[in-house]
């Protein structure tokens, strides 16, 4: 990873978080006239390419959406493949990672994935445990929808054995139980591909987040396209549902 450059904004006008959704790798490899693995492998130079400029922009948390429970339909031999590259990534890039001070986590249904990789999983996230730069979380085997629900289940959970009141259950309480627990809620949320949509991604955590979406597709984005998100971030006054008069008299 090179050293950080000049900051291009203020650091009060940088998200905190940005979450990714990836979209778009199948159809660039098809404009290529390749298939669509070439498509995910190019997607991977693309996700260190963002790690590093999430980095360089002061960034504290990016979180990016590798695989959904829905992405488990595809076709067998796409799924091994993406499986596979998950493997070759990992074994790849974790001591680079680890070298920047980058802290690793997974979330999502990960007892779903076969024991090679949740293993590598375990050993990237025990590496980087204490690191103390970006905070890098991919989702894996997540669902927004299952998220919510495996929350609910371990409310329930605590107020059956008498640890929580349900007049106590309240925003604080949920989302202590969601898989980005401990993490500030996304500030920016980037779709490539040119879908506008959030495809049971973080459905929770992204109730105030802003939205940038773009047509490039995911092989496609680098420094210069995250730049114009950011740029698009910080002309955005954030209102948490307050008037904008609010806002300007704090
Ligand atoms: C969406 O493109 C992308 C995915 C389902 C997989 C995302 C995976 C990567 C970017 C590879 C590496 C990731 C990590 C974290 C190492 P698509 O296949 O839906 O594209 P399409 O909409 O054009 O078909």
């Amino acid at each position: 990873m090179s050293e950080p450059s000049a900051k291009p904004f203020s650091d009060s006008s940088v998200p905190r978080h940005v979450a990714i959704i990836m979209d778009g790798n199948g159809r660039w490899a098809n404009s290529k006239g390749k298939p669509r693995r070439a498509g995910h492998r190019a997607g991977v130079k693309a996700v260190r390419s963002s790690i590093e400029t999430a980095a360089q922009r002061g960034i504290e948390f990016l979180t990016l959406f590798a695989f959904s429970s829905e992405n488990w339909s595809r076709p067998e031999e796409e799924v091994s493949s993406l499986m596979n590259l998950f493997v070759e990534a990992l074994r790849r890039e974790v001591d680079e990672l680890h070298r920047n001070n980058v802290k690793l986590k997974f979330v999502g249904a990960l007892n779903e994935l076969a024991t090679g990789l949740k293993n590598k999983i375990a050993l990237a996230e025990d590496k980087t445990a204490n690191n103390t730069g970006l905070s890098l979380t991919v989702a894996m085997a997540y669902g927004g929808r299952w998220d919510i629900i495996e929350a609910t289940k371990a409310i329930a959970a605590r107020v059956a054995e008498g640890a929580l009141r349900i007049d106590d259950i309240n925003d604080a309480e949920f989302a202590a139980q969601l898989e980005l627990s401990g993490l500030p809620d996304p500030d920016l949320l980037i779709r490539t591909g040119g879908e506008q949509r959030i495809s049971n991604f973080l459905l929770w955590n992204l109730a105030y987040s802003e939205l940038w979406f773009t047509d490039v597709l995911w092989p496609e984005f680098d420094a210069a396209i995250f730049d114009q998100a950011l740029s698009y971030y910080s002309g955005k006054q954030r209102r948490f549902g307050h008037t904008g008069d609010q806002v300007e008299s704090v």
